[in-house]
């Protein structure tokens, strides 16, 4: 009786060890993307802003869009390509009314992020991902990537952008 309660004790205990680690890594423990193969980089919510974007239509978000130092350098610097290495991150948003900020206003006219939607990266290897350009397209929503069909609408979208390198976004200063 003794060495089952020594056991139940020991599980619950790993049990809780397991438990605590989880939620303290976020998203970056989450499965690679299909197609491409990515993580989640470790590290990107501290990265510096490139731009901010919004759109309408069926998505009606914010994107915060962020990028490692070696982007950051190659758009301050003008360069294209973008060199291997390059990490570009758009953190997408619910685009939601402020009631609290309208108040102080006196009208409606304060808009802010809602619950995030998706993560989506862009990561530069020349010979790696070649035929896409030389860019893994990766997104993931809730910690988890998305499925093929939708990777497969990435890079011909993004080829429409060939002339800067596949990349839309541009500085914003
Ligand atoms: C129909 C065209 C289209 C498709 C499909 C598309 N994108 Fe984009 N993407 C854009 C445009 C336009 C922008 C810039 C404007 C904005 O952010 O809203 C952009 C911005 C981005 C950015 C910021 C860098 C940049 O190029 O401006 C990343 C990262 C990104 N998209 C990743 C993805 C991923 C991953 C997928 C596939 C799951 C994807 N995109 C699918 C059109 C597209």
């Amino acid at each position: 009786m003794k060495r089952l309660t020594f056991l139940l004790v020991a599980l619950a205990t790993l049990g809780g060890v397991v438990a605590f680690r989880a939620p303290a890594s976020g998203q970056t423990d989450a499965e690679a993307a299909p197609s491409y193969g990515v993580k989640i980089p470790p590290g990107y919510r501290d990265w510096k802003l490139i731009s901010v974007a919004h759109e309408e239509g069926n998505l009606n978000s914010f994107a915060a869009v962020l990028g490692n130092d070696l982007a950051i350098k190659a758009y301050r610097e003008g360069k294209l390509p973008f060199p291997d290495g390059t990490i570009i991150a758009s953190l997408h948003y619910g685009h939601v009314s402020s009631e609290e900020n309208n108040k102080v206003f006196g009208r409606s006219q304060s808009f802010v992020p809602g619950s995030p939607t998706n993560i989506q990266f862009m990561i530069k290897d020349s010979n790696k991902y070649e035929k896409t350009g030389g860019w893994a397209f990766a997104h993931f929503k809730d910690g988890k990537p998305g499925d093929e069909a939708l990777m497969n609408t990435c890079f011909p979208c993004h080829n429409q952008a060939k002339a800067r390198d596949l990349v839309f976004t541009r500085y914003a200063p």
